[in-house]
Order: structure tokens, then sequence, then C-alpha cells
């Protein structure tokens, strides 16, 4: 028996986590969410949900204390390029949030997952095979709350013996909800647009590599984190975690593969190209592999056959 609170259950890891969950355990996985963000259709229908507002502490102790929860899926976040516009409230839901968070977790004893990101690296991280430790200075707000995140999820579990756990996500893609203003995006834009039939605008130059993942394999990763044996964690906050890298150019020729009047231009934006520029070409995940034993299924070519076929059903003409 699990009982599980997802904060910002309804957004794009969210939203199929949740659904993940309540296949796997049989307790309580309540979704968690804000006014405005309320679950809808299967997501209501398959479970309790609460509200349950990162910046109220008082509401998330509530909850926990409601429905015995153990563990709490943290997934409260503003995106890189949208947190460089509001990065006052992107500090308040990362930071502030996360704290109500780990104390609430101290407080009833459960265990805590919270997504970090590549955007904890920046311009002075070495690019290639971005190593498990190495220097973290992001330059931005996004960056800025996920270092502090990965410190502070770090300190309660040395000094309160929290059990905090989290992975670097890469860009992730999926096809049920979408993100909200990252600077990985473009890769899940460009699957929407090429199933619509229209042209694309690409908002990242050719050449700028980043590391992706697939939804599937994230949701794996946390799970599969989660239920770690903790003897065999060295790290804790955050793993490096990597599926697949490509820049415009390979994912826009793999899509024609299946789509071959697809066509793309380039208009780069400044914010999101400066971000992306800072970030690493690829991920060296191998500590993942061996403490946890992480391995991913999809790669770039089964990712964009399935992203089609399931885009089609949802959105094609
Ligand atoms: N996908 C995120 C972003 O682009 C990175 O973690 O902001």
């Amino acid at each position: 028996m699990k009982n599980v609170l997802i904060i910002g259950s309804t957004g794009q890891i969210g939203t199929e986590l949740t659904l993940e969950l309540r296949k796997r355990y049989d307790g309580n996985i309540v979704a968690g969410y804000i006014p405005g963000a309320e679950p809808k259709g299967d997501l209501l229908e398959s479970g309790p949900a609460e509200e349950a507002d990162i910046t109220d502490a008082k509401q998330i102790a509530e909850v926990v204390s409601k429905y015995k929860i153990d563990t709490i899926y943290n997934l409260a976040a503003l995106l890189s390029a949208v947190a460089e516009v509001k990065p006052q409230l992107a500090w308040k839901v990362g930071m502030d949030g996360l704290f109500n968070v780990l104390e609430v977790a101290r407080q009833y004893q459960c265990a805590v997952f919270t997504p970090s990101s590549i955007g904890v690296f920046g311009n002075n991280t070495p690019k290639d095979k971005t190593p498990q430790d190495t220097i973290r200075n992001p330059r931005t707000m996004y960056g800025v709350t996920k270092v502090g995140g990965e410190l502070l999820s770090d300190y309660y579990h040395i000094r309160f013996g929290v059990d905090t756990r989290s992975v670097r996500f890469p860009g992730l893609i999926s096809y049920i909800a979408p993100p909200g203003g990252g600077t990985t995006d473009y890769a899940v834009d460009i699957y929407y647009e090429a199933v619509r039939g229209n042209h694309f605008t690409c908002p990242i130059a050719a050449g700028t590599f980043m590391d992706m993942m697939y939804m599937p394999d994230a949701l794996h990763a946390a799970i599969q984190l989660m239920e770690a044996d903790p003897a065999r964690l060295v790290h804790r906050n955050a793993f490096n975690v990597t599926a697949m890298s490509f820049d415009p150019e390979i994912i826009y020729h793999n899509i024609k593969r299946y789509i071959p009047s697809f066509t793309m231009e380039y208009k780069v934006d400044p914010l999101r190209q400066a971000i992306a520029d800072s970030w690493p070409n690829s991920l060296d995940d191998s500590c993942a592999r061996e403490e946890w034993d992480w391995s991913p299924v999809y790669d770039l070519d089964t990712m964009t056959q399935d992203m089609i076929a399931k885009l089609q059903g949802r959105i094609g003409k």
C-alpha cells in the first residue's frame, strides 16, 4: 500500500505520472492541483484529487495528513523561458515551494521526488558527456532554483533523514499535456506541426544539441529511482539521466522519414537560444545506470514513430 501526493498533477509530467502511479499502486494516489488547473477526464475519475498549492504549506500538510501520504512527487515549476519572464514567481514556486514540501515531509516522514534539470548547468560546465559531479553555475532563474533545490533536498536528507531523490531531466517529449514555456519545447511542438500538416518555424538554431527523453522513459526514471534500494545510492539530488541528444536538423530529418512533405525554417528566439547554448550537448548518466539500473527504452527513431502514431490518433486530420 502506497499513498502518494502529486503536486502539479495536471502539468506535462504530472498528468501521465499520476495515471501511471495509479496503475502500479493500490493506495491513495492524490492528484494535487491549483485553482485554474483542475484535473479533468481520466485524471479526475480514476482517483482522489485535492487542492494542494505548493506555496501553501498548511494546505499541503492537511492533504498529507488526510490521506496518510508516504511519498510526495513535487512537480510544480515554471520552466526555463517563462521563469526568465517571471523570476520572482519562479523563486516562490521553485525554492519557497520546495521548502514547504520538505518541511511537511520532515514532519510526516514522507519521501520526496523533485525533478531537477539540465538547467542546473551553465557556460563553464563541460559540454560533452557532462559528468554527474561537475560545475553547476546556471545564469537562469530556472537553473538557480534547480541548483538550490538539489542542495536543499540533500540538506534535508543529511540533516533530518528525509528520503529525498531526484533526477536531472533533459527535454521531455510527450503528446498528452503540453510543456509550458521551456527551452526544449521545440522538440514537442515540431511533432504537433508535422502531424497537423503545418510548416514549422524553429526557435532554436541548427547545430544546437540538447539531451532529450520520451515521456514513458521519464515516468519510469522517476518511479524506478523512488523504488531503488537506498543502500546503493551514492548520489541523491540529482542524477544525470538522458536517452538521446540531437539538434533541430536531426529531429527534422527523422520526422521527414515518416512525413516526407514536412517543411521547417529557422527563426531563432534569442532568449531560448542563449539558454540552450548554456546547457550541455550531452550528459553522462553512468551514475544513474550504476546506482539504480537506469536504462531508457526509446531512442529518437522509436520515439518519432510512437509520437506520430499517437498524435495522429489525437489531433491528426
Ligand atoms: N525542459 C526544460 C526547459 O526547457 C528543461 O528542464 O525548461
